[in-house]
């Protein structure tokens, strides 16, 4: 990879807009035509809408815009201002910028030394440029930000051919991410943060098993904790992905909302292939019996579930090849959360507010819980009884030695190391207590 940093400057902000869309030679990925570009993303109303985030005043426009993706967009700042702090570096690429709320928000809350807010739609340009208007754009080395108009792919190899990396690249796609990785990969700097977004709850759900293998390379099937699997399977997607490349990714942290719903994944990359990543393999669900497990590479013609006597159980579902470690870094949820202290940013008191969930992210970063999570009314009907409060039942399997957290994924949900059956028995015995 080329480490050459060329000044801000050789990126026109104009040039681009004007540059034709490169037709696809796939009938079925026709380069889109950029006045449609919004149909992907739902419908648009016709009009200017002036949003408030965090304090800050922008129009969307008749961009795509939704106010519930604002904690995504808080995490991904807390990450944007903890990378400047600890690199003195900060240069984003924001590849789908809609409005371009992202790009304000890491320029004014997160100090970017400079922000790229590119949208293959030229016309949210207006919109982007008065939204960013309110940093002062600056002239050549310190020159703050620049609108382009490009496919994200064309925006990031563009800037990779002529050595010009970022510190952080950004892309609040709809759909799939897939088709943007390795492209994304090589325009990142080593040591820098890609902040990956996926939409595609069927495939997590396993209701698409031959749509996730071509864009995650894993065959997901249904499993009672989906939306979990969507996160490791999009994070195993980036880790093929990087090992092609001659990298490893670790997750920094993975957050899943319901609303789309929308998988995000904040990966670190770093130089080197792992020779053996433990960290990459199956995962199992038996319906029979409702125990899951991870199954490694070198484990798989032993599948078969204990609950049952013939060796291959037909009660047995396997989902994968996928991520199977922590979906987030313990210690640097850590320093999210304190930096949003600092902010003032915790506190708020409504639903999952931010510090909440930043504090269930880090309780589910123990390395010791494996991946998936009982739900307890899921629990309670398989075993034909009630069940205890969560917390009762924590502590219950803390005091028998097992690891266990609260999911952010869903409220009724445990993540634990504790097999199904003893789980079960726990649970009766809180009953009677
Ligand atoms: C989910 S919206 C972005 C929302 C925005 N990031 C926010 O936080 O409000 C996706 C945007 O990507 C743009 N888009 C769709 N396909 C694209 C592509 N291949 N390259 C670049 N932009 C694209 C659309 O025009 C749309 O504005
Ligand atoms: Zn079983």
């Amino acid at each position: 990879m080329l480490l050459l940093t060329l000044s801000p400057k050789t990126l026109s902000s104009s040039s681009s807009s004007s540059s034709p869309l490169p037709q696809s030679q796939n009938p079925r990925l026709k380069s889109p035509n950029p006045s449609r570009l919004n149909t992907r993303c739902g419908p648009v109303l016709p009009k200017s809408e002036v949003h408030t985030e965090r304090g800050l005043e922008f129009d969307s426009g008749e961009t795509f815009f939704r106010h519930e993706s604002a904690r995504g967009r808080d995490l991904g700042v807390l990450s944007a201002s903890l990378h400047k702090r600890s690199t003195g570096s900060l240069r984003v690429l924001d590849a789908m910028c809609g409005c371009g709320i992202r790009s304000l928000r890491y320029l004014v809350e997160a100090g970017a030394d400079f922000v790229v807010a590119n949208d293959a739609n030229d016309e949210n340009r207006r919109v982007i440029t008065r939204n960013l208007t309110r940093v002062e754009r600056g002239e050549g080395d310190g020159r703050r930000w620049a609108v382009t108009h490009m496919l994200a792919n064309k925006a990031m190899i563009e800037r990779y051919m002529v050595g010009d990396f970022f510190d952080l690249i950004d892309i609040d796609s709809f759909g799939s991410d897939s088709a943007f990785l390795r492209d994304a990969f090589n325009a990142l700097k080593l040591g820098g943060l890609l902040y990956l977004t996926s939409t595609d709850g069927y495939s997590s759900g396993g209701h698409r098993p031959y749509n996730s293998l071509a864009a995650y390379g894993a065959f997901i099937r249904p499993m009672p904790f989906g939306n979990e699997i969507g996160l490791r399977m999009l994070i195993g997607g980036a880790v093929r992905e990087a090992a092609l490349l001659g990298y490893h990714v670790t997750p920094l942290f993975s957050y899943y909302s319901f609303h789309g719903p929308v998988f995000r994944v904040l990966l670190r990359v770093h130089r080197g292939k792992l020779h053996e990543d433990r960290n990459y393999g199956f995962v199992t669900f038996c319906h029979l019996c409702g125990h899951s497990d991870s199954v490694r590479w070198d484990e798989l013609g032993l599948l078969g579930c204990h609950c049952s006597d013939t060796k291959a159980s037909s009660s047995l579902v396997v989902s994968g090849p996928m991520w199977l470690g922590p979906l987030h870094d313990g210690s640097y949820v850590t320093e999210m959360l304190d930096l949003a202290k600092e902010w003032g940013w915790v506190s708020e008191g409504t639903g999952m507010d931010l510090e909440k969930l930043l504090s269930i992210m880090i309780e589910e970063s123990d390395p010791r819980l494996p991946p998936g999570y009982f739900k307890m009314d899921e629990m309670a009907s398989r075993a034909k009884m009630n069940s205890p409060s969560l917390k009762k039942m924590m502590s219950a399997l803390v005091k028998e030695g097992y690891a266990v957290s609260r999911s952010h994924i869903i409220s009724n949900g445990l993540k634990t190391d504790c097999p199904i059956s003893h789980f079960i028995n726990i649970a009766k015995a809180e009953l009677q207590s």
